[in-house]
């Protein structure tokens, strides 16, 4: 039996998480978060002292990743790494470099790429990335690609970390943003690009619940709701 994979791409703040969270919710479909999986590889090479740029050792690292994820009873998904809650710490600004210099590198991405099939499950699997659509499920039912303009996602992200409690500077943040946004997209391995056949929708100024209402259209488009 096929199991049906909904794909939803895009670059960070650009509302993907959250979409993917209520869209895998409302299905009552598996999530895969892949940007969690290269985020913990960031993390396990600061733990095991591999330096990032380190391609061969930063792929082993990969390969043997003691990673699960894990429902906490708030509804919050724990990400577990070799028995530690490293659910936050992955999540700051130091998490999100790890993860985009690790992602750059080719053979860490073969190394994460069967790891990331195994969630497609019954009764289906609604993937969140970069590549989702593109080189993880080629074949997805129904790719979505999100967007918004840089300084939205900026704005976005200002707003979470403040009400974080870090102090953070927005011209800092879009910077960031900007840098990462063209290391992401330029790279030679799966760069951040929008499948041939993916819907792509831009959240730039729409709440989420606006955004939502559009991908569950387009969802049923694709007959599977
Ligand atoms: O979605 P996120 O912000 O947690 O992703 C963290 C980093 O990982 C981001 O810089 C891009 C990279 N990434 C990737 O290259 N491919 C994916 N499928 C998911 C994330």
């Amino acid at each position: 039996m096929t199991v049906p994979v909904i794909t939803v791409d895009g670059p960070s703040g650009s509302g993907k998480g959250t979409i993917g969270h209520r869209l895998a919710d409302h299905l009552g479909w598996h999530l895969l978060d892949s940007g969690a999986l290269y985020r913990v590889t960031g993390q396990a090479c600061l733990q095991q002292g591999v330096d990032w740029q380190d391609e061969p050792a930063v792929a082993q690292v990969a390969r043997n990743l003691d990673v699960h994820f894990e429902s906490a009873p708030t509804g919050e998904v724990l990400v577990i790494l070799a028995g530690e809650d490293v659910s936050r710490v992955i999540r700051t600004e130091e998490g999100g470099r790890g993860a985009s210099t690790v992602a750059a590198l080719p053979s860490v991405r073969d190394a994460l790429l069967s790891r990331q099939r195994e969630f497609a499950q019954a009764p289906g699997l609604v993937a969140d990335g970069r590549d989702m659509g593109t080189v993880v499920f080629p074949a997805a039912q129904c790719k979505i690609f999100l967007t918004a303009s840089a300084e939205e996602r900026a704005e976005r992200r200002y707003k979470q970390l403040i009400a974080k409690g870090e102090s953070v500077s927005l011209p800092r943040l879009l910077e960031d943003i900007e840098e990462r946004d063209l290391r992401d997209s330029s790279r030679a391995v799966s760069p951040l690009v929008p499948a041939e056949d993916a819907f792509v929708i831009d959240s730039t100024a729409r709440n989420i619940d606006e955004v939502f209402a559009e991908v569950l259209e387009k969802v049923g488009e694709k007959a599977l709701i």
